[in-house]
């Protein structure tokens, strides 16, 4: 379903190198960091273009990898800036020019014919377009958006953020910003603000609202002002940003598109809340995917509180990469940082699978001194099938018939991960590159995923070409590449049908007629 980015920038591949820059990277960093510390206390509040001059100074030593030691870097002279002026930060702001708004009012004709006038017409990238804010602690809160990417990669725009109460004090924040898109952005790149205050800025809980300025270069005097988020009175829960959360597990799903089976959704949307069990919950973003077809399918599971499928469809007048995916997923983090334990990124054409005895409590127990683990694929055959003539294909599940799997081993493959969100500040495709926290890449005996590309827009049926029953015993060589029966999947097929009937009852109408229940299939369930 979603277009992958290329692989360049995955760890395994630069870990070795980036390590070694990382070092210096820090070091660097602790004396810039320690000379910063003078300059804001001759600067205090001025000196946003200064700390913007410190991060990008500092890019060139950082790899898209070594995101998170910025962060740590930044956090770190933050904590410095916030505790030399938390005796006093209730400042007023300062900047006094109002933001400058650009439209093409014709100008009167110069005097001077050597005098040549640049007429401008119409708008190009917005500075900033938000698509949400949302608090990610006590004192803490991340804007996401998108931005100009020219602007970014051209200029130095930066961020300020202030917390207005309504009981009339104001507060000033550090802000920092991170790009999570790797630069894949088009005409917009993926902008996550963090604003971080040295105390809970509502603590009274009279409400507020959180001001964003955001500036259009390194001069404070070009910016916009907006609201990127409002607290009510009496809003604020201090106990929504602690253990125990809602659910155990989230699923944030990226941009859904293109003609989706309303068949595979189903068989996708059965197979993980039974995967996933009662405590899990599933946000779906649909940017044009969610077909009236789709929807239904979708529907018993959102009324039963199980899922979420958020209207995204007017992203589409923002060119970022692939249905804005990149935004999608740092929303949904953000979103929903303290509302499960784990938050799994990964794809509606994938269905992830515990290998042999493995539940996924044990599993993510053992993984629980990690913030975030990478999961590798199983690469599954769209078409290829087996020649059996008592099995009626057309009756089947997706998962339950394409039983043949690429077994090409020693190359890369993507990966798709899960994290404990309220320890990341940005998301990514593959994996999350600011977290703070340790990363676990080696999984596979533990947690897989099923990938059945290319299946999840093809509306005939699937088994296109057959193998004979002996294809069962060896490689298969198809198309230059080797295939190896595997029905792990199929084995659960059963489960799922009769999970799916006893939690939504039967099936939507619009289906085919494919959920016949073989009754000589061997089980081995695990509800
Ligand atoms: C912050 O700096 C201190 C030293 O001043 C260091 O020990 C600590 O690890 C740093 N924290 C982060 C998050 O980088
Ligand atoms: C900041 O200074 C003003 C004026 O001196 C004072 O009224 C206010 O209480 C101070 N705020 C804090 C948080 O110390
Ligand atoms: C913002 O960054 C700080 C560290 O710099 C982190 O502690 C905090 O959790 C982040 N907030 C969000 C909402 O990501
Ligand atoms: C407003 O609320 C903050 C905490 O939320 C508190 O520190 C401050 O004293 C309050 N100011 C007034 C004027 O009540
Ligand atoms: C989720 O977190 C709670 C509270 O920290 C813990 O009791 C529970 O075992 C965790 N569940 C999983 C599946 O990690
Ligand atoms: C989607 O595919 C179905 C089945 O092939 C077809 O009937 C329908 O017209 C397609 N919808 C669109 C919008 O292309
Ligand atoms: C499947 O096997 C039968 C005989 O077992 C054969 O007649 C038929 O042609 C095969 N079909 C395909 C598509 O290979």
């Amino acid at each position: 379903m979603r277009k992958e980015p290329p692989l360049s920038s995955l760890p395994s591949t630069a870990t070795t190198n980036a390590l070694g820059k990382l070092f210096i990277c820090i070091e660097t960093k602790l004396l810039v960091a320690t000379l910063l510390s003078f300059t804001i206390v001759m600067f205090l509040w001025n000196l946003p273009p200064y700390y913007q001059n410190f991060i990008s100074t500092t890019r060139p030593c950082t790899a898209p990898l070594t995101n998170s030691v910025v962060v740590s870097a930044v956090a770190n002279t933050t904590a410095a800036a916030t505790s030399l002026l938390s005796t006093n930060v209730s400042l007023p702001y300062t900047a006094n020019p109002v933001a400058r708004k650009y439209n093409s009012v014709p100008r009167p004709k110069p005097r001077d014919p050597n005098k040549r006038v640049f007429e401008s017409y119409g708008n190009a990238a917005a500075l900033f377009v938000q698509m949400g804010a949302y608090r990610g602690g006590p004192t803490t809160f991340a804007v996401v958006g998108l931005a100009s990417k020219p602007i970014h990669v051209f200029g130095k725009p930066w961020f300020k953020c202030e917390w207005i109460s309504n009981n009339g004090s104001s507060y000033r924040a550090k802000a920092y910003k991170m790009l999570p898109d790797w630069g894949y952005g088009r005409v917009y790149t993926v902008v996550v603000v963090n604003c971080t205050f040295p105390f809970n800025p509502n603590q009274d809980n009279a409400g507020g609202k959180l001001m964003v300025n955001a500036y259009y270069g390194e001069s404070q005097r070009k910016y916009e002002k907006f609201t990127a988020l409002e607290e009510a009175p009496g809003s604020y829960i201090e106990s929504k940003f602690q253990p125990p959360y809602q659910y155990e597990y989230l699923y944030c799903g990226s941009s859904l598109y293109g003609n989706l089976s309303a068949d595979r959704i189903r068989e996708w949307m059965a197979y993980h809340a039974w995967f996933f069990g009662p405590s899990s919950h599933f946000v779906f973003h649909d940017a044009g995917g969610v077909s009236p077809e789709v929807m239904a399918v979708l529907e018993p599971w959102v009324r039963a509180g199980r899922a979420t499928v958020q209207d995204i469809r007017g992203q589409a007048e923002y060119d970022g990469y692939y249905y804005n995916q990149f935004l999608v997923v740092n929303d949904c983090l953000h979103r929903y940082r303290h509302a499960a334990n784990w938050t799994f990124f990964f794809d509606v054409d994938e269905y992830i699978y515990l290998p042999d005895g493995n539940t996924l409590e044990s599993v993510l127990n053992e993984f629980s001194g990690y913030t975030q683990f990478t999961i590798q694929q199983n690469p599954m055959s769209s078409m290829l099938c087996l020649n059996d003539s008592s099995q009626q294909y057309s009756r089947q599940w997706g998962f339950e018939k394409l039983l043949f799997r690429e077994s090409r081993t020693k190359i890369r493959r993507d990966r798709k991960y899960a994290i404990q969100a309220r320890n990341a500040y940005s998301a990514g495709v593959h994996l999350s590159e600011n977290v703070i926290g340790k990363t676990l890449h080696n999984t596979e005996s533990k947690i897989r995923y099923y990938h059945y590309h290319n299946t999840i827009t093809y509306h005939e049926e699937l088994c296109r070409e057959y193998l004979p029953a002996t294809a069962k015993d060896g490689v298969n060589w198809l198309n230059k590449l080797p295939y190896v029966y595997d029905d792990n999947m199929k084995k659960l097929a059963n489960t799922i049908k009769a999970f799916e009937l006893k939690t939504i009852g039967s099936k939507p109408e619009a289906l085919t007629n494919n959920d016949g229940i073989n009754p000589i299939q061997i089980d081995s369930a695990r509800n």
